[in-house]
């Protein structure tokens, strides 16, 4: 039990839905700072190791199509596609008319929706940048080294990885960011639908891209360096 509180906590949550799921409750950053150990990140995130410990021993059997550590490459990349990259897209889109609105509507009294508006396009424009180089340069590129292709654009993983993971932190700076500026997404009280409606996108988008994140750099890159060697 006390040899978890050293191991990564991308690594535990790599292991199980369920372990994934109570570090996200926790506070717990287990995508870019995945490579914290736990000790370390119950310690940044104030949490006392305990009862974490207590909820990750208590995990379910992982269930049928999400056990992302065994699952076929391939069919890892598809997941990201069909369920992240779509959510994403379409998750930006709303929030893109949702957050400029609620800026100018309420920015004069809540300041603070200007701030989160302006960090909501440079997420807007990082992301959007981000999933086409992995869905024209790095995803087709792992398809190609399973199907034994030869002859393709880039001969290594390992430059795009890093430029993915590099990207992935600056994505993970600005939803913290967010986070705070929106007081943990809690609307004031003289909030409005719209208003409302936007922290509880914004809430969303955060913990599918916290999933997202995590099935690229603690366990997509990981197998796809591996498979490189
Ligand atoms: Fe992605
Ligand atoms: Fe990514």
């Amino acid at each position: 039990m006390g040899d978890l509180l050293a191991e990564k906590v991308g690594d535990i949550a790599a292991r199980s839905p369920h372990a994934a799921r109570v570090l996200e409750r926790a506070g717990i950053d287990y995508c870019c700072g995945g490579k914290r150990t736990l000790d370390e990140a119950c310690a940044l995130a104030k949490v006392a190791p305990t009862e974490l410990l207590a909820a990750l021993a208590d995990a379910p059997a992982v269930p049928e199509g999400e056990n992302f550590v065994e699952m076929p490459l391939a069919a890892l990349i598809d997941h990201l596609l069909e369920t992240h990259h779509v959510f994403t897209r379409a998750a930006l889109a709303r929030l893109d008319g949702l957050s400029a609105k609620v800026a100018r509507v309420h920015g004069e009294r809540h300041p603070e929706v200007v701030e989160i508006r302006r960090a909501f396009e440079v997420l807007r424009d990082d992301l959007t940048a981000h999933l086409f180089k992995e869905e024209n340069i790095l995803f087709p590129y792992v398809r190609g080294k399973l199907e034994g292709r030869t002859g393709m654009m880039l001969d290594s993983a390992s430059g795009p990885i890093h430029v993915m993971d590099h990207e992935h932190e600056e994505t993970g700076e600005i939803l913290r960011e967010l986070r705070r500026r929106s007081d943990g997404y809690t609307p004031p009280v003289d909030a409005c639908g719209s208003y409302q409606a936007l922290y509880a996108g914004l809430a969303e988008l955060e913990a599918d891209l916290h999933q997202h994140i995590h099935l690229e750099s603690n366990i997509l890159f990981p197998r796809t360096m591996a498979l490189e060697e």
